[in-house]
């Protein structure tokens, strides 16, 4: 059985073969980001399944797609689809694309997020920018043997989320007139929405927002070395006491209403890189 860097190299190898772009940035679109890639000017797109190795999306609101090509003058590689714990996908297979992102050359990763807002002063459709994360979600890629091509054995988290790539979206945001908060992410396994007492006890551990993705990838960009900057699309407030039930399609609809503005901030972002 081939090692996962070897898989890895695969994977690479036949992207290569359809696009010589060597990535400065790789950009994974959660709920609320899926489009970006159609503003990608030149773009190679390579759906999953022509990828060796590469697992499949099956999620609502997710294309299955790696497009290639440039985004304000830069070189990106755009994953237009992301994999969850919840799907029932390992760790592994959910950081699978940032390792290849990571293996193209990408230095840069930047993620988004569908998220529900714990810290009261947030409302619904506000853009919050993931400054620190609380891993609750069971999983973690990094567990197993380690290979050292990827990253050491115990990766440094005492800032995951780059300060100064934060410091450059908050200006960003300024210069749009677009309000961006900032805060803690607590990842979640999912798929069901958390209950009250769940949400009394996030907001106590000091989290802002919660979600069911983002943290694995994180954890794997991290460890390959890359600078990373997260932005949650607030679809919900989860006020435990005021607590209204909450649908998906309310989600996803609150996450469409999301996308210009997210999808604004990432291509001033990277223009400002
Ligand atoms: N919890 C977990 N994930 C979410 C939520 C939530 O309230 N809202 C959007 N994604």
């Amino acid at each position: 059985m081939a090692t996962l860097w070897e898989q890895v190299q695969a994977s690479v190898a036949a992207i290569r073969q359809k696009s010589k772009t060597a990535p400065a940035v790789g950009v994974i679109l959660g709920t609320g980001l899926g489009g970006l890639g159609e503003g990608i000017e030149k773009g190679t797109a390579i759906p999953y399944g022509e990828i060796p190795n590469f697992p499949r999306s099956t999620s609502p609101g997710h294309r299955g797609e790696l497009v290639l090509g440039k985004l304000s003058g830069k070189l990106v590689a755009v994953l237009e689809g992301r994999f969850h714990p919840y799907e029932g996908y390992t760790a592994e297979q959910v950081t699978y694309p940032v390792r290849v992102l990571e293996a193209l050359g990408a230095g840069t990763l930047i993620l988004s997020n569908a998220a529900g807002g714990l810290n009261l002063e947030f409302k619904a459709g506000d853009l919050m920018a993931i400054e620190d994360h609380i891993n609750l979600m069971g999983v973690n890629p990094l567990v197993g043997p380690n290979d050292e091509r990827f990253g050491p054995r115990f990766p440094d988290m005492s800032a995951p989320y780059d300060p100064e790539l934060i410091r450059l979206a908050a200006d960003c945001a300024v210069r749009m007139g677009l309000p961006l908060k900032k805060g803690v992410y607590a990842g979640v396994l999912g798929p069901n929405l958390e209950t009250r007492a769940e949400y009394r006890f996030l907001r106590g551990i000091g989290a802002d927002a919660v979600g069911m993705s983002t943290v694995p990838e994180v954890l794997a960009a991290v460890h390959g070395g890359m600078k990373v900057f997260a932005v949650s699309g607030i679809t919900d407030r989860c006020d435990p006491d005021h607590l209204e039930p909450v649908s998906i399609e309310k989600i996803l609809e609150v996450a469409a209403e999301i996308t210009p503005k997210m999808t604004q901030l990432v291509t001033e972002l990277v223009r400002a890189l």
